[in-house]
């Protein structure tokens, strides 16, 4: 390969063209357009303290590991350049419109007192299912937090490592390799003999969760955002410049470049577009980016005032996540490693999936480029920020739940999440080994978010009725969503969505639920993470009837004595 082809080029420009146009536009809107201003108010249920805090708390949500490890990884396995078609396709006509839905569904269930989506699917579908079907809104972004974070405290491990050159000297993927399964526990060596480091970061990484949850909305989770983004930003910014200046590490093997990096993610292979997987691999990863199908857009979204401007910062924020990934994503890993390990080592490690690229391949890099020890500080540190903005989204739905439905104090709720969520966390970190976290990582992170991304449209396109939907979205609204998302909201997206899901369900929820090729040893574990999944389910449940049926009694006390 001779680094980037013309068309190679042409995607490149087209890819990055587009995502920058779009978000300099988005915010040349939000900053120079008509101005809003959010006051914090006394009383009643939290809210946003400014417009710019909301939507980096809200980019921060979407921009997460995903965007720097799972993107590069599958836009190289799945045709490179070509692989932006079927990826563009589904920005345009799954991403923004469910971001526009979710934003809408979630303003709209926070004027009626409601932070999650029982009470948001409640309002848009008067029947009793609704409101357990707004179960799958906790329960899938608590199930996925619980093994998130112990993911979060790698990244905040790493970050220590590379600093102080724990690492170093050992440079050589497989000595690397020893070195993280030492981490996390899978094997005892050399370099770790127990779970005690890794349990460190992992309270610290807890804490600082329970931290930023604690103090709130505006004063814990927009903070972070407002310190966290522009911190990232800038980590993968200098990290992006510093890869492409890397020309050809080693002269002598001229096929080693960034060039050639470059050409693996962008020369477009069209053979792939053919193949219906890369169509559903492309899918599949804006739902996971976006952070839609989790409930979590729709939390964040009702702490916005009703006449509040929700369809320019919906855009404005998924162009924010898409500038991260595309641009700065797509830049860093990938390019590095070719330029480190050659194309087919980097295929197989790509292969091999996201996590062994990140902390297998990089760490051996950073051991051989000058200042290795700071931009290994500096790109897990990266990971671990992205990280955290994300994992404060998915756990905020219980704690909302918990506030607004059973009106509990935020201190009271974030106590009682967090002995959950820690106990839950403890069993992924002793079963890791078993596949646990890669279980619940497929039914939760993967197959539930279509499942509840594909419940939220047709609810809000059919039941509730696109009329009302479009009346509901443009309240306020600083941007006019163009006639066309009619069509694509009524027909559109439900066809993508529910066509995804029959192909999902059939290929690979079948062969996942009866753990074709898995290990029978691990089989006990996978079917204990399926025990948890549903018994979160079930307590969610009971939790949302107890919660109505305590509503309803008190509506029927206010009626009586109102006749008396
Ligand atoms: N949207 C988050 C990510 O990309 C979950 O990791």
């Amino acid at each position: 390969m001779h680094g980037l082809t013309g068309t190679g080029w042409f995607f490149l420009i087209f890819g990055w063209g587009f995502i920058l146009t779009l978000t300099i536009y988005c915010f040349y809107r939000v900053l120079f357009g008509k101005k809003q201003h959010v006051v914090v108010e006394a009383g009643g249920r939290e809210q946003w303290g400014s417009r710019i805090g909301l939507i980096l708390a809200v980019a921060g949500n979407a921009i997460g590991l995903g965007n720097f490890l799972r993107f590069p990884v599958k836009a190289a396995a799945n045709g490179g350049g070509a692989f932006m078609i079927p990826y563009f396709v589904a920005f345009l006509l799954l991403g923004i419109p469910m971001m526009w839905v979710e934003w809408t569904i979630g303003r709209m269930g926070g004027a009626h007192g409601h932070g999650t989506t029982p009470g948001m699917l409640d309002l848009l579908w008067k029947k009793a299912p609704s409101k357990y079907l707004g179960a799958l809104g906790i329960v899938i972004p608590f199930i996925i937090v619980v093994y998130y974070n112990f993911i979060e405290s790698w990244c905040l491990g790493y970050s220590w490592f590379s600093v102080t050159g724990k690492y170093f000297g050992h440079a050589n993927r497989e000595a690397m390799g020893q070195f993280l399964r030492g981490f996390q526990g899978i094997e005892s060596n050399a370099f770790f003999s127990g779970l005690g480091p890794v349990l460190i970061f992992w309270f610290i990484t807890i804490g600082l969760n329970f931290y930023f949850l604690y103090k709130g909305i505006s004063k814990g989770i927009e903070v972070l955002a407002k310190y966290g983004m522009p911190l990232l930003f800038i980590f993968g910014i200098v990290l992006a410049v510093r890869v492409l200046t890397l020309g050809t590490p080693d002269p002598a093997q001229p096929e080693l470049s960034i060039a050639n990096g470059m050409g693996y993610i962008w020369n477009p292979d069209f053979s792939r577009l053919g193949s219906a997987s890369v169509w559903l691999v492309a899918a599949g990863q804006i739902f996971f980016t976006l952070s839609l199908g989790q409930g979590i857009i729709n939390t964040y979204a009702s702490y916005v005032r009703e006449n509040q401007d929700i369809t320019l910062n919906g855009i404005t924020t998924a162009s924010t996540n898409e500038f991260a990934e595309v641009v700065l994503g797509g830049t860093i890993a990938i390019p590095v490693a070719v330029a480190f390990f050659g194309l087919t080592e980097t295929q197989t490690i790509a292969q091999g999936g996201a996590f062994n690229l990140g902390f297998q391949a990089l760490p051996v890099i950073f051991q051989k480029i000058p200042l290795g020890q700071i931009f290994g500080g500096m790109w897990f540190f990266l990971l671990f920020i992205a990280g955290i903005t994300s994992s404060v989204a998915m756990t905020q739905p219980a704690i909302a739940f918990l506030e607004d439905e059973f009106k509990w104090k935020r201190q009271k709720a974030v106590i009682v999440v967090f002995s959950v969520l820690v106990t839950l966390s403890a069993m992924v970190i002793a079963f890791f080994r078993f596949g646990f976290l890669d279980e619940l990582d497929f039914w939760a992170g993967t197959f539930g978010l279509v499942v509840f991304a594909a419940i939220e449209i047709i609810l809000f396109s059919w039941v509730f009725g696109l009329k009302k939907g479009w009346q509901e979205m443009h309240k306020g609204a600083d941007l006019k969503v163009p006639g066309v998302f009619k069509f694509i909201l009524t027909y559109v997206t439900p066809v993508y969505l529910l066509v995804m899901l029959a192909i999902w369900t059939y290929q690979d929820a079948v062969k996942e639920f009866l753990m074709t090729g898995k290990d029978a040893a691990n089989r006990p574990y996978l079917w204990g993470a399926r025990i948890m999944i549903a018994l979160v389910v079930l307590v969610m449940c009971l939790l949302i009837r107890g919660a109505w049926r305590k509503k309803k009694a008190a509506a029927v006390e206010g009626a009586e004595a109102k006749t008396v």
